[in-house]
């Protein structure tokens, strides 16, 4: 699927001035049901993330403190961008190779994902990831 499939999305936020509050729900503020959500945190300085790509899966990525930048690649075309706040997220559909860095101190990454762990639906090496890209 092309990169224009991915994009950011703005959550609903309920102010309030105790504290406001977002949230998510499958299918509806993010265009899949969620099967499991992962986060990334304690991440050292320099660090980058990421690297390989999803042969089936859609992703939804917020900062839920902190910053990080991720860059989408398709195979065609790059994007970057930047996550800075926890009211809106990257959705990000199959056949996307990414990359994460950029990363604040203290932040937290939390990934909302369509299907559980499987290590066979990953493209981990870029060559891989191209050929399948353009044998389709
Ligand atoms: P990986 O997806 O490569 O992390 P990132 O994209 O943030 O760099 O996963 C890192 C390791 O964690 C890898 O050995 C697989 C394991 N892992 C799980 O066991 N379950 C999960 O849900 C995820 C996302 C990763």
């Amino acid at each position: 699927m092309p990169l224009e499939h991915c994009r950011i999305i703005e959550l609903p936020k309920i102010h309030d001035p105790h504290g406001n509050l977002t949230f998510i729900e499958s299918d509806n503020q993010i265009p899949f049901a969620i099967q499991r959500v992962y986060h990334v945190y304690d991440v050292p300085g320099g660090a980058e993330r990421g690297g390989h790509a999803h042969k089936n899966l859609h992703q939804f990525i917020v900062a839920m403190s902190g910053s990080f930048d991720i860059t989408l690649d398709d195979g065609k075309d790059k994007k970057k961008f930047h996550l800075a706040r926890s009211y809106y997220g990257l959705y990000i559909c199959p056949m996307i190779w990414r990359e994460i860095d950029n990363f604040s101190s203290g932040s937290v990454l939390m990934c909302l994902a369509s299907e559980k762990y499987d290590e066979t639906d990953y493209f981990r090496r870029y060559d891989e990831f191209m050929r399948a890209r353009w044998a389709a």
